[in-house]
């Protein structure tokens, strides 16, 4: 009697475990936009299948010539999915790339990509990084040719997309399945979304930061995504890189690079388009004491011949302390995300 009592416990407990009373919606395979957030751009449906099949594509170094580089290589996901350590990018053969590979995060609300905005559309970004010889070095057909030979690829494609032979498997396919994942990569969850939504408060320091932020910092890095996506420039020391005007060709946008967005900033050095800085403080001293007059130079950062953010040494540390409030730790541990 007591014997089967027990398996009938066994039994029910194994069916407890195996079937969670509640699945946290939050952490399903569903694009949600915060509240607290604008209106997003993208804002299609997200299949669980078109999302698993972006995540393989993403991880897969099948999609570079010598199938030892991903996407995942350049984009941890320990570091909101930039390039930790790296000033700038290694691809295939450690050849080296011309910028800093960027944070992938908040995709969906994101008008153009790269740091010259040279991408208008979030499915046809991967294309780049795939034929780019410095990165992937892939042609796209052969990239294309390589998953049709895959049946794992097309059972993926099948469950994603409803095709029926792995003939139905294009580049834009593949695209479509990358939007889907990188969409769903949303960083909501900081100390500093939680202060918005009046979960919590901020320290002191947090608090000063933040009012600092908002006088001197926040026209550019602009309200609840840290950006207004515009492109300018700040006054770090000019390169060969020629920025927005590689893309429009205009004088007028020489020199000038996408606002970044400062989420998870704590954990996405080095920092600008060429990786130049290896901490925030070196950042807040070049906004200090290191900008320079070049073409173009944003007016914000020339008041009346001032050049630059005048920013006492107790106010870069309280910046700095208002930055770490946007490290969102939820996201970088997501193991929706997480390589498999
Ligand atoms: C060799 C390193 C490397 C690899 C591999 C790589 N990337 Fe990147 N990624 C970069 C760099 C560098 C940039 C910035 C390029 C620029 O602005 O010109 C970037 C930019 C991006 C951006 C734009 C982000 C923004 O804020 O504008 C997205 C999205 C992205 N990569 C996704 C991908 C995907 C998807 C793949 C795989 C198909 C991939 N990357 C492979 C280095 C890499
Ligand atoms: C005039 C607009 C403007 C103002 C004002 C401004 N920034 Fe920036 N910020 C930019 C641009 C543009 C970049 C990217 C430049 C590049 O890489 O060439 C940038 C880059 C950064 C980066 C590096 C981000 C990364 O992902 O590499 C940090 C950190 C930063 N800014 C913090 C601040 C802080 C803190 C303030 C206020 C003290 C501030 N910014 C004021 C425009 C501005």
């Amino acid at each position: 009697m007591n014997k089967i009592f027990s398996v009938l416990i066994l039994i029910s407990g194994f069916f407890l475990a195996g079937c969670p009373d509640k699945v946290d919606p939050d952490k399903e395979i569903k694009f949600i936009a915060p509240a607290h957030f604008p209106a997003p751009i993208y804002n299609q449906e997200i299949t669980p299948a078109g999302f698993k099949l972006g995540k393989r594509l993403f991880y897969d170094p099948i999609l570079s010539i010598d199938s030892t580089i991903s996407c995942g290589s350049c984009h941890q996901q320990k570091g909101a999915f930039a390039h930790i350590d790296h000033d700038l990018s290694h691809g295939v053969f450690n050849r080296l790339g011309k910028r800093n590979a960027p944070a992938i995060q908040n995709m969906a609300w994101q008008p153009s990509f790269f740091w010259d905005g040279g991408v208008l559309q979030l499915d046809l970004q991967p294309f780049g990084p795939i034929e780019n010889p410095l990165e992937m070095d892939l042609p796209l057909n052969q990239a294309v040719h390589r998953l049709r030979r895959n049946s794992t690829y097309l059972t993926l494609f099948k469950d994603a997309f409803g095709i029926t032979d792995s003939a139905q498997i294009t580049a834009g396919l593949m695209g479509k399945a990358f939007g889907e994942f990188m969409k769903m990569l949303v960083s909501s969850s900081s100390k500093y979304d939680k202060y918005l939504l009046n979960e919590i408060s901020l320290t002191s320091e947090e608090q000063a930061g933040l009012t600092i932020f908002k006088e001197r910092c926040e026209s550019c890095h602009k309200g609840v995504l840290l950006t207004d996506f515009s492109f300018r420039n700040n006054g770090i020391a000019v390169t060969q890189d020629s920025g927005r005007a590689h893309i429009t060709l205009n004088p007028a946008d020489l020199y000038t690079f996408r606002v970044p967005s400062l989420r998870n900033i704590e954990k996405t050095a080095p920092y600008m388009h060429d990786g130049r800085f290896a901490t925030l403080n070196a950042v807040l001293n070049h906004y200090a004491s290191g900008v320079q007059n070049t073409p173009n130079l944003d007016p914000l950062l020339n008041q009346g011949g001032t050049l630059g953010i005048p920013l006492s040494e107790t106010e870069k540390t309280q910046i700095i302390a208002f930055l770490k409030t946007l490290t969102d730790t939820e996201f970088m541990s997501d193991t929706r995300f997480t390589e498999e």
